[in-house]
């Protein structure tokens, strides 16, 4: 069939070029910066919330006005994922939540606002392989909420609720202007960074976005404003981390799985994805994660999605790793 030959290689040579900018110059800027958007785009009907999100904050995301003269507490929040389900399992495996809180002197009134995922963790973790699509599909979208009321049983128990620092009501307008813009631009959720080994001089290849990474970007954001941070405890958070030598670019959606030239890379990816459908519950979840450990270490493997784009990941020992480790504030 030497018409199709000519196809292929036509093809071959559209996905060498496409990959050339990253092979050739060397000029591929680790760790890949996470892509912003101009906004953020409908969430698509087939993914569908098993809790909704952000059920008690403002329909359009507002964020209340505060008066100059106000102080505004701010309380640093940790809890143990799901712990209403599996008690403290989670929090003794360090898989932790964080959020920031803030309360009014004037009003009394207080709010907490966390980053989180629409659809769960196990929905931006692994793709949804659907019949009628060739590529993996992805709920992966996260956001900001903003809500009033602390509930301090919750972040208390087995968890940590410290007050670490104040605002003017000016800088907390600033600090609420800026959420609403990161929240727009920002819109998908990464579960894993992926370095090239544990030791202190790794190179990052990949960092998550996530809702400690959102917690870090606040905090950085209000020391800029002014603020003053400063906790009694060590501040940790968990980070889900892969490692892998140097990643290789792959493409996107239509460069991959619409290029008939790619079809065997394009079913590798499927096959990769197929153990791991996204499951309703953590406790299935933590399984995926175990039979994801075994495939890549078997295979020594990896289909990375990040920025809505595939990269291969060469992976290496120890393969996978949850840590518990400190972030200072700022
Ligand atoms: C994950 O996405 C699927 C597909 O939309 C949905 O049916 C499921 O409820 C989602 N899981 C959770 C925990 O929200
Ligand atoms: C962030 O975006 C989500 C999704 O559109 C929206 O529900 C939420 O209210 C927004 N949050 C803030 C603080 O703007
Ligand atoms: C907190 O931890 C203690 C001791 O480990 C445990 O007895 C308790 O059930 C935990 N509480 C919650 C809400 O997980
Ligand atoms: C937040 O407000 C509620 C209701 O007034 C109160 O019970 C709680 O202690 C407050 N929490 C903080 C951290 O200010
Ligand atoms: C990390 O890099 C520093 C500076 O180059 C060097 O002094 C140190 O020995 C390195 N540490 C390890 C564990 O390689
Ligand atoms: C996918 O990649 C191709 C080739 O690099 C590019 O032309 C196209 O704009 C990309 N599509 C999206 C949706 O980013
Ligand atoms: C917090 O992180 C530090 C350094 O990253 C580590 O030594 C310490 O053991 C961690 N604390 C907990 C409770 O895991």
């Amino acid at each position: 069939m030497p018409h199709l030959e000519v196809v292929s290689c036509l093809n071959l040579l559209f996905f060498l070029h496409a990959v050339a900018p990253f092979k050739l110059t060397g000029q591929q800027q680790w760790p890949v910066p996470y892509r912003r958007f101009e906004h953020r785009p409908a969430v698509d009907s087939y993914c569908e919330a098993l809790y909704p999100f952000c059920p008690t904050g403002d329909r359009d995301g507002r964020i209340p006005y505060m008066r100059d003269s106000d102080i505004i507490s701010v309380y640093r929040l940790q809890t143990p994922v799901w712990e209403f389900k599996y008690g403290d399992l989670l929090g003794k495996l360090h898989i932790m939540h964080d959020a920031i809180g803030f309360s009014s002197s004037e009003s009394g009134a207080n709010y907490t606002m966390e980053w989180y995922e629409l659809f769960q963790l196990g929905n931006c973790t692994f793709p949804h392989l659907r019949p009628d699509q060739f590529a993996p599909f992805w709920c992966n979208q996260g956001a900001a909420c903003f809500f009033e009321g602390i509930d301090d049983l919750h972040w208390l128990q087995n968890g940590t609720l410290e007050k670490i620092g104040e605002l003017s009501g000016n800088q907390f307008n600033d600090m609420a202007r800026w959420i609403q813009d990161d929240n727009e631009t920002g819109i998908y959720y990464e579960t894993w960074t992926v370095r090239s080994d544990p030791g202190p001089n790794a190179t990052v290849w990949f960092e998550s976005y996530d809702c400690s990474q959102f917690v870090h970007r606040t905090y950085r954001k209000l020391s800029q404003l002014g603020a003053r941070l400063s906790s009694r405890s060590q501040t940790n958070y968990t980070k889900i981390y892969l490692y892998s030598g140097e990643p290789t670019y792959l493409g996107n959606d239509s460069s991959i799985f619409g290029q008939p030239a790619l079809k065997n890379l394009a079913t590798a990816i499927r096959q990769f994805y197929h153990p791991f459908r996204p499951h309703q519950s953590f406790a299935d979840f933590a399984a995926s994660l175990l039979e994801a450990f075994q495939k890549v270490v078997l295979e020594k493997s990896f289909y990375l999605y990040y920025n809505f784009e595939y990269w291969h990941l060469p992976m290496k020992p120890p393969y996978v790793r949850i840590t518990f480790e400190e972030v200072p504030l700022p």
